[in-house]
């Protein structure tokens, strides 16, 4: 099987590009599609997609490597397997500038039927990260119709809306992953309970009164009111827009153990290949469900990079055929994270899982240091 698959041909997209312009005309009287309007997780185009993953490369040190530390690669729903992005992820034109653009206009727009929230441990501009929340970063975009929520790993990101769109230069040196899932508004109301568990620290937020009745938490976070008490963890099941499903798993910090072992590998009934920064505990075989941490990535044209170089948090069932799942998150495998707040988003998408599976070079097994 090959996951080589990098087409970056003009023509052929510029086909696309038409193609979709004519399916869009045919079809916008007889269904409602994703609709431009309509708040969703978008496509480097602009088009709205119901999911996306990136995954931001580390910049290579070795001299050859082409690899500056701002490219990624990207999957969604069409593309099906690791494309490699037209543009870097600094700029207002990749999947992440595109997305949030539509939150800085709803934020320029004071618009009172549009709800935001961004948050992250390590704030834009600060230099010492937060402690006692989690361990999370992310944004959501919402109405009372439908919205996206996505999460990633890169610190001191995204800018606040008052300023212009950036990437931080300290995110350039290591790998960055993030999902981008479109929900319909129903969702958000167990995305408000999943978020309460992983204590989130909220830098940036605008939560309406026309959501205060229906979202209990979210509004709470947002303007730093006391919460209620948080349950250590919680399982959530969502569905994004298209119905796609997906479980979220959200850790409390009164959740002291690791995650992955205690928790996922378990839950799921699966043995995890764990993809996290410098893990710090060692692959665990001590549970009915293994974890076993990766040591090597190799990505679609040969090139390889220690995870070392790696800030992405991802995990994915051993094989396909036991259940292949794919999970991305927020917490490394360090002792010092099994006391903080922190999520996963998980999914059965087929696509999802090979995409990952085949960028495992190696991993380590138990009976190894
Ligand atoms: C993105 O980064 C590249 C490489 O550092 C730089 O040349 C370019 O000007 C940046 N673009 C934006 C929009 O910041
Ligand atoms: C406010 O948001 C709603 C729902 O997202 C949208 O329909 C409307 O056009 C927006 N209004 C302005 C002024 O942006
Ligand atoms: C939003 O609500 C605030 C406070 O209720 C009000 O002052 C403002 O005019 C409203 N903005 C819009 C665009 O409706
Ligand atoms: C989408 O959300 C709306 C508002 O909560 C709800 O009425 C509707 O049933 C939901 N649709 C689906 C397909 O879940
Ligand atoms: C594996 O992880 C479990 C759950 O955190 C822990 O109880 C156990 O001690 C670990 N085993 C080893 C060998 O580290």
């Amino acid at each position: 099987m090959s996951f080589l698959a990098f087409p970056r041909g003009g023509r052929q997209k510029m086909t696309a590009r038409l193609l979709s312009v004519g399916l869009t005309v045919l079809f916008l009287s007889s269904c409602v599609p994703l609709g431009a309007a309509r708040i969703s997780c978008r496509n480097e185009d602009g088009d709205a997609v119901d999911w996306f993953v990136f995954y931001k490369l580390p910049q290579n040190r070795k001299q050859k490597s082409e690899w500056s530390g701002l490219e990624y690669m990207y999957l969604d729903a069409t593309t099906r397997r690791w494309q490699r992005s037209e543009s870097l992820v600094n700029m207002t034109q990749s999947v992440l500038g595109r997305t949030l653009q539509q939150l800085y206009e709803a934020w320029e727009a004071k618009n009172n039927s549009t709800a935001y929230l961004i948050y992250n441990d390590n704030v834009p501009h600060s230099v010492d990260g937060s402690w006692k929340q989690g361990h999370a970063k992310g944004f959501l975009l919402w109405d009372k119709s439908q919205g996206f929520w996505l999460i990633h790993t890169i610190p001191r990101f995204p800018s606040f809306p008052e300023e212009d769109y950036s990437y931080p230069s300290t995110g350039k040196k290591y790998g960055q992953i993030g999902i981008c899932v479109t929900y319909n508004y129903s969702q958000f109301v167990e995305i408000d309970s999943q978020l309460l568990s992983c204590i989130p620290n909220v830098y940036s937020c605008s939560i309406p009164a026309i959501f205060h009745p229906v979202l209990t938490y979210l509004p709470k976070m947002c303007v730093g009111s006391p919460l209620p008490r948080i349950p250590r963890q919680r399982l959530s099941r969502l569905q994004s827009i298209r119905g796609q499903n997906f479980l979220h798993f959200a850790k409390s910090p009164y959740l002291i153990d690791d995650v992955y072992v205690a928790w996922m590998a378990q839950q799921l009934q699966t043995n995890l290949l764990v993809e996290t920064w410098q893990p710090k505990l060692p692959s665990n075989c001590s549970l009915s469900y293994h974890v076993y941490n990766i040591k090597e990535i190799r990505i679609p044209g040969q090139s390889t990079f220690s995870s070392y170089y790696d800030h992405a948090k991802w995990c994915i069932s051993q094989r396909y055929y036991k259940k292949h799942w794919t999970c991305i998150g927020d917490l490394n495998r360090s002792p010092f994270q099994t006391r903080r707040g922190g999520g996963f988003i998980c999914t059965q998408n087929k696509y999802i899982y090979l995409a990952f599976r085949g960028l495992v070079l190696h991993y380590q097994n138990c009976n190894q240091s």
